[in-house]
């Protein structure tokens, strides 16, 4: 009898497993927009794994020099994945590719996709007016989600008519290279948009955490403001940012120090993040701006993709 009523309840456990699995969404065509660093990342993994993408961004210009970094990066990771099949490599550049195409009309690719995901510059009024006109043109069936680093993405969902179907996606730099991202559940968000999200997250091959919408989420509310501390160290004098560096490495055991992190990342993007948490909470001491970062983003010396930031690239 024990036996009989163990089996029903794993019969009727694993049936409402299939009926929840067969009502989330499985994603196969992706809209990136925004080909910058990250965006022309997460159509790279997006592509690779078998997803028909379309990347957007504001000019050819811009999207030529995205696919060829797309094209860049592909060749190192077949280097290391497929060393000993250089056949098989070039299969699996090919295939990418031809997952991928590019365009700079927002509004007429998305009437064909699953999922859009948003990568543009940190803006909240920037990003609200690309979701709110996208939410008249995207199908009914389609979820929203945003890479933002500091926005909150239940203000980004406010912009839409589709609450429900929007979440964070927080990929992480360099993305073809970094396993996590954070998947993100504001009150709105369905638990099918959500589940739909984390499957996204594990067929692109990365590894999903979930969180709250709360600034910064998990990583960068730790990272940001030990970023900012290493800065004040360096504007008081304290020690260069040299050995700040040479320190966190060696004595922290972390693979990039502080100045390189944020030049990394970006220093306009940090600034952002920054000022929107400063203005969120203006007395709290970790969110205070640095005066320094202010100064080498007013100079457009916004780290490796300038050429410039806390130190020279070119
Ligand atoms: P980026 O400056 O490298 O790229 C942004 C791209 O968006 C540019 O190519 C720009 O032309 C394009 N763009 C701007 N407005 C647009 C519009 N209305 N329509 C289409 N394209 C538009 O910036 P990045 O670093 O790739 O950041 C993008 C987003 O990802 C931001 O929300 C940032 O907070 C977030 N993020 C950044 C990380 C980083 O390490 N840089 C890490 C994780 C998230």
């Amino acid at each position: 009898m024990a036996f009989a009523t163990r089996q029903f309840v794993r019969a009727a456990a694993s049936a409402a497993a299939a009926t929840a699995a067969a009502k989330k969404l499985i994603v196969k065509h992706v809209t990136v927009i925004g080909g910058g660093l990250m965006g022309a990342g997460i159509a790279q993994v997006a592509a690779a794994s078998g997803h028909t993408v379309v990347l957007v961004d504001q000019s050819d210009e811009i999207l030529k020099k995205s696919t060829k970094g797309i094209e860049e990066s592909l060749k190192r990771v077949t280097k290391k994945k497929f060393a000993d099949k250089p056949e098989a490599g070039a299969e699996f550049i090919e295939k990418t590719l031809k997952n991928l195409t590019t365009s700079t009309d927002a509004v007429a690719v998305v009437h064909s996709t699953d999922l859009v995901i948003e990568a543009i510059v940190e803006n909240q009024e920037i990003k609200n007016e690309l979701f709110k006109r996208l939410d008249k043109f995207a199908p009914e069936h389609t979820i929203f989600a945003s890479n933002t680093s500091s926005l909150q993405i239940t203000q980004l969902a406010n912009s839409t008519t589709r609450q429900d179907r929007f979440g964070g996606l927080h990929f992480f730099n360099p993305v073809p290279m970094m396993k996590l991202v954070e998947v993100i559940k504001t009150p709105m968000t369905s638990q099918k948009t959500f589940e739909s999200l984390v499957d996204f997250s594990k067929a692109v091959g990365k590894s999903p955490v979930s969180c709250k919408d709360t600034p910064g989420f998990i990583v960068n509310r730790l990272l940001v403001p030990y970023m900012m501390e290493a800065v004040r160290l360096f504007e008081r004098g304290d020690a260069s940012k040299e050995d700040i560096d040479v320190a966190m490495k060696l004595g922290a055991g972390y693979p990039m120090g502080p100045f390189e992190l944020l030049d990394y990342v970006g220093l306009d993007t940090s600034k952002y993040i920054i000022d929107g948490w400063h203005s969120l909470e203006p007395n709290n001491p970790l969110f205070a701006p640095s005066p320094l970062l202010n100064q080498l983003v007013e100079e457009k010396k916004l780290g490796k993709k300038t050429g410039e930031g806390f130190y020279k690239y070119k």
